[in-house]
């Protein structure tokens, strides 16, 4: 019989993915409970203040859940986390991955900001006591557009990573929830794997275009995406205040250069996990509105 769960939990549930993550378990009728450290809630949730340093804490929090949903951002702190999941019996983890193609890539493997989701996959490939899932679906489209990553909205200088038209896969926050949903009701057939999933696979001239077509400007800053990763190397070694730059250039060249293999529309597994990919009219819908 195909397995099912029922109670699912999820840590570092009210950042930028988690409340979407919530939304949908909730609405595919799981009973979900919201892990955090200083008591927030969530509606239609159940929820557990955690110390993340006492695996105590972490298991009486975890007993009793079939599944466990990572999202937290240090990533380098997650073998406690599924140490604890395993001891609460927790059958399923989910790790806070939710980007680029960490072990499918090794120039993005090589990367320093993905040490901690490095650390994390390999630490749970070493052990067979809890099933596990990656979800890698690129950058999140709608963050993305809203952080004025893939263009500037205002019409004012986008800076273009590498080559303008290549295409980047790009998925909305709400696709990634229900790929975890997905994952969740589908566990034989995701078990400790990779899934790949898109809402679209983008160029950044195409998103371009559609702000051209409502903003008037639309001019581009080509940048050197070896001279990004140069720059990111120098301040890290740098240190202090300059390591959250440093940090952020890696995930740039991971999310926009060919080079770090980002664009899965041939392989993906949409289809059964329950994910459409948007229409062309739906795409500039989306970019228009957070213009
Ligand atoms: N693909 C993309 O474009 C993209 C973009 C952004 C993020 N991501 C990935 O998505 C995942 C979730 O990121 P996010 O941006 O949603 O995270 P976030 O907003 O930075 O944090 C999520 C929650 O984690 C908890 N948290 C914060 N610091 C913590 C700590 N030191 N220890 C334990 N918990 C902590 C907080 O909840 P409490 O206060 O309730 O504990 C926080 O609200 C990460 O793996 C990240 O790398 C991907």
């Amino acid at each position: 019989m195909a397995t099912q769960y029922k109670k699912v939990a999820v840590a570092g549930a009210v950042g930028n993915l988690g409340p979407t993550v919530v939304r949908e378990l909730v609405a595919a009728g799981f009973d979900v409970t919201i892990l955090s450290r200083s008591g927030n809630t969530l509606p239609n949730t159940k929820s557990a203040t955690v110390d993340y340093s006492s695996k105590e804490s972490l298991v009486a929090a975890l007993r009793g859940q079939d599944a466990f949903v990572s999202n937290i951002p240090n990533h380098i702190d997650q073998p406690a986390l599924i140490d604890a999941a395993i001891e609460a019996g927790v059958k399923h983890f989910i790790p806070s991955e939710f980007g680029s193609n960490v072990t499918g890539n090794s120039k993005v493997a090589a990367l320093p900001v993905f040490a901690g989701k490095l650390a994390t996959e390999e630490y749970l490939k070493q052990q067979s006591k809890i099933s596990w899932t990656v979800i890698v679906n690129g950058l999140f489209f709608d963050w993305g557009l809203s952080m004025g990553i893939l263009a500037n909205l205002s019409g004012g200088t986008t800076k273009v990573y590498g080559d303008p038209d290549v295409k980047h896969s790009l998925t909305l926050l709400s696709d990634v929830a229900k790929a975890v949903v997905g994952v969740l009701q589908h566990p034989e057939e995701t078990r400790n794997r990779t899934v790949y999933i898109q809402s679209t696979a983008l160029s950044q001239n195409q998103i371009l275009d559609v702000v051209r077509k409502h903003k008037a400007g639309g001019d581009v800053e080509r940048v050197d995406t070896k001279e990004l990763l140069q720059e990111g190397y120098s301040l890290l070694k740098k240190g202090g205040a300059d390591i959250g730059t440093a940090m952020f250039n890696f995930i740039l060249v991971s999310v926009l250069d060919k080079e770090y293999g980002n664009n899965w529309s041939e392989k993906n597994e949409n289809a059964l996990l329950g994910i459409r990919e948007l229409t062309t009219d739906e795409i500039e819908k989306q970019i228009v509105s957070v213009m």
